[in-house]
């Protein structure tokens, strides 16, 4: 689930030739195409999710949850989210094919647009794909773009990621390890303890308690650069979660100027994903059981 990998360029015969649908990636949802199976595996999926992730997921997910009042009623409309959104955070969900190249997905978000896949993942796919489907993209992102702080960010990640884009893709790369374990595998630390925020853990049903109950794997307090050099494994649940102590916190650390970062991080080697270093702030390290010996991304 790795947005910096393009998925697909889709071609289209315009008057000026065939020509690759570059400029958004957007499309209408084609309500109307599901099936019943479906709405099903859509029904399923958040029924697993709605019962594990009370005490698991953090207030602000389960309260966006709620307030979508997306349910057990089949997949939902786009155009019924966005009436809430647009009038709460001024984000819009879009649907798309899949993956974008990086430069259309940053543009989107620098926008307050959220792409989200069309298309649902099969019956026998409900605990593991390797593309983002819907069930990931709207059960694990919009939910949080109710909340005024987390929409921001999102935001701002979007500019963000226009400019290191025009930098080159070293900086892309690090821009990138941020999203992974802030957006995707994201943990957050209250006062009732340790809870998930990140969209790649809220949509699995494995990894909701994996993250939090498992003692393979290291947490460690959110450092931003120290994130933004971690390497991190695309095929595995994490190695290593980070946590935030607020979504205040998050936007504060990364609205100052990247460019001397990537400067800095472009002349270090970076730390492999379940790596645990002096100066980490550390409230587990990991037994490693389990852990894939092989490199990681
Ligand atoms: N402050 C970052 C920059 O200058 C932009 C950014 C904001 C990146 C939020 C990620 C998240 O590049
Ligand atoms: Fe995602």
């Amino acid at each position: 689930m790795d947005h910096a990998t393009p998925r697909r360029v889709e071609h289209q015969q315009t008057d000026r030739g065939y020509v690759p649908v570059y400029a958004t990636g957007v499309v209408e949802q084609p309500w109307d195409s599901y099936t019943a199976t479906d709405h099903e595996v859509w029904n399923t999926l958040y029924r697993r999710q709605r019962e594990l992730l009370p005490g698991r997921a953090c207030a602000e997910f389960l309260e966006g949850v709620e307030r979508f009042g997306i349910g057990e009623n089949g997949i939902p409309k786009f155009a019924d989210l966005n009436a809430l959104l647009g009038k709460t955070t001024g984000w819009q969900i879009v649907a798309v094919e899949g993956l974008l190249p990086d430069e259309v997905f940053f543009d989107h978000l620098a926008n307050r647009r959220f792409p989200v896949s069309w298309w649902i993942r099969k019956p026998d796919q409900l605990d593991y794909l390797s593309e983002p489907d819907l069930f990931h993209d709207l059960f694990g992102h919009v939910p949080l773009l109710l909340n005024p702080v987390f929409a921001d960010y999102m935001q701002a990640y979007g500019r963000g990621g226009m400019k290191a884009f025009g930098i080159g893709p070293e900086a892309l790369m690090n821009l990138t390890r941020l999203y992974w374990y802030t957006v995707e595998f994201g943990l957050i630390n209250t006062p009732d303890g340790l809870r998930i925020y990140g969209a790649g853990i809220v949509s699995s049903k494995g990894e909701s308690i994996y993250c939090l109950d498992s003692d393979a794997p290291n947490r460690i307090g959110f450092d931003l650069e120290r994130v933004m050099n971690t390497r991190y494994r695309i095929d595995t649940y994490q190695q290593t979660y980070f946590v935030i102590e607020s979504f205040e916190q998050l936007f504060d650390a990364t609205r100052p100027d990247f460019t001397p970062i990537y400067q800095r991080l472009a002349a270090k080697t970076a730390h492999a994903a379940g790596d645990v270093l002096d100066g980490d702030r550390v409230f587990n390290v990991g037994t490693r059981e389990g852990w894939a010996t092989n490199a990681d991304t």
